[in-house]
């Protein structure tokens, strides 16, 4: 069973494994299709049971949902969608009763169009100080026709939208979500109240949304190529900005902490968000980027914790999450390599390869030293649902490009609980239509049938998480690899074994060892087959 109270450690964040909760997917509690905190609450026992620390949920706000709730119209408040903020107040209580800590997610770099600021600032016009909130500009052209400047929007298209007096104001995600002026001090300070507001409520950390995007140069120029600083991203003013939200967060017993949602390909940038006086930890996107090959994830490994090391940061471990395609389905890809700019892996599929993979991988992450993430439905080994009908498709990325890009809907279809048909115990109504459809073969992957199922991914995560726990040598920094020969991945922490074979034939495990996990059938007593991961204990 789960833990009972919050071990009261002030770094429990250092081996955290953290669970994403996508509100709106996660469980329906008031049966209109939609997921919201009271289904949430209900699942509580479920997410003690799998033995997680803390929780991540995506935005729960007030939101127009032009892109799933990142478009915020009020960070003090929670979504009617999804309930209330005294719901949210229990939530987090009864959570922590259960031993699991809440991180709300800020949006910073943007609000909703439908946001009171956005709206002043439409209203009074051109020149007025609500405007300085923002990035309004006059276009170039005779008639200031062309946009101010040639920035790609992270959507892609223009990120820059034209209003009826002539103004242009710039937004990197969609048209709803106009980018704040961090250069103002209103916006700094209304985000430290923000903070001060959900740490009140007892939440233990914030996700930072698009969190090296803040800053612009103030001459919103043209992008070149190579130039440094780049005129949006990374730039040496969002150090000051964390540096000053980290002692908000020191000043609250308990440690509260700073989780950055940084991409950025350069290691040495990135870990300058971690020195002691900024963030707690960001997202390793490194590791989620790389290829089913031993090679590659070594480099990773080594790389990250390299990088780390240095400035005292714990590394994090992420294998997916609500914007990139599930780990089932792209590790079943023959060509696994990720195109980083467009946050895609390439060509389809064979799930029953993705799935031995994904199972293989779960005890690799989990091994390895720092926190962990898990991304809902990553313990049921849901796949990628790759034929959403095009008319049910939300993602502003997909309508943005216009159609040819999927979108990350098909990352974000609702759980399955229990049950044979849709909506699979998702909805408190059995009659209920999810707000995006879910498959009609779910049945073997809802958390009742895996339950019952020593077999199953549920009972593998359970049964992880729960030796992550228990088993000392999983705890701290210690990590050694141990020579191999092929495509094998082998470290040891303390007393105990991690192995992973990527090859394609078995390989022999040591002698004097004590299988503690396998994330598949051994071939005989001491070989490890293609694709599987063990924990061993040694003498
Ligand atoms: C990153 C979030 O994870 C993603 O879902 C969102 O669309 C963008 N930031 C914009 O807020």
């Amino acid at each position: 069973m789960g833990q009972q109270s919050p071990p009261d450690r002030s770094d429990w964040w250092r081996d955290a494994a953290i669970y994403q909760v996508y509100p709106r997917s996660f469980a329906d509690g008031d049966g209109d299709g939609t997921g919201d905190l009271a289904g949430v609450r209900s699942r509580l026992p479920y997410l003690a049971e799998l033995g997680v620390d803390a929780v991540w949920f995506n935005p729960w706000y007030p939101s127009p949902m032009a892109d799933g709730g990142y478009d915020v119209a009020d960070y003090r408040g929670v979504d009617p969608l999804f309930g209330t903020l005294a719901e949210a107040e229990l939530l987090i209580a009864e959570a922590l009763e259960l031993g699991i800590r809440t991180v709300v997610d800020v949006v910073p770099n943007h609000v909703s169009d439908q946001h009171p600021w956005f709206r002043a600032a439409l209203a009074a016009g051109p020149g007025s100080p609500e405007r300085e909130l923002f990035h309004f500009k006059e276009g170039r052209g005779e008639h200031g026709e062309i946009p101010p400047n040639d920035w790609v929007s992270e959507f892609g298209g223009c990120p820059w939208t034209r209003i009826e007096d002539g103004s242009w104001y710039l937004h990197l995600f969609a048209t709803q979500q106009p980018d704040l002026n961090w250069a103002h001090p209103l916006v700094r300070s209304e985000h430290e109240e923000i903070l001060r507001f959900w740490f009140d409520r007892g939440a233990a950390g914030v996700r930072i949304d698009s969190a090296a995007l803040l800053a612009k140069d103030p001459a919103l120029p043209d992008f070149v190529k190579g130039t440094d600083p780049h005129p949006y991203t990374d730039r040496e003013e969002l150090h000051a900005i964390y540096r000053s939200w980290r002692a908000i967060a020191d000043e609250y017993p308990g440690t509260r902490i700073l989780v950055g949602e940084v991409w950025l390909p350069d290691a040495e940038r990135f870990a300058r968000y971690l020195r002691p006086d900024e963030l707690h930890t960001a997202f390793n996107f490194d590791f989620l980027a790389r290829p089913w090959d031993a090679a590659a994830l070594r480099e990773s490994i080594d790389s990250t914790l390299a990088l780390h090391a240095p400035v005292g940061a714990p590394a994090t471990w992420v294998l997916c999450n609500h914007d990139v395609t599930r780990t089932v389905t792209r590790y079943g890809r023959r060509d696994t390599r990720f195109d980083f700019a467009a946050k895609r892996w390439g060509t389809p599929t064979d799930l029953a390869l993705g799935l031995r993979r994904a199972r293989a991988a779960a005890l690799l992450s989990l091994a390895l030293p720092g926190a962990v993430y898990l991304y809902q439905g990553e313990e049921l080994g849901l796949p990628e649902v790759e034929n959403l009908p095009l008319d049910r498709l939300q993602d502003p990325m997909h309508f943005r490009s216009g159609g040819t890009d999927p979108g990350r809907d098909g990352c974000r279809v609702p759980l399955p609980w229990s049950g044979d048909r849709p909506p699979y115990g998702f909805s408190q109504d059995s009659t209920a239509e999810a707000w995006l459809p879910q498959p009609a073969d779910w049945a073997p992957l809802t958390v009742a049938a895996q339950s019952a199922d020593p077999e199953s991914m549920l009972t593998l995560y359970r049964e992880a998480l729960r030796l992550r726990r228990t088993e000392a040598a999983l705890h701290g920094d210690k990590f050694e690899w141990l020579s191999t020969v092929g495509e094998v991945l082998a470290f040891r922490r303390g007393d105990l074994l991690c192995v992973v074979n990527f090859g394609a034939e078995p390989v022999l495990l040591p002698e004097h060892r004590t299988l503690l996990l396998a994330s598949g059938p051994l071939a005989g007593p001491a070989q490890l087959p293609t694709d599987t991961a063990v924990w061993l204990r040694v003498a």
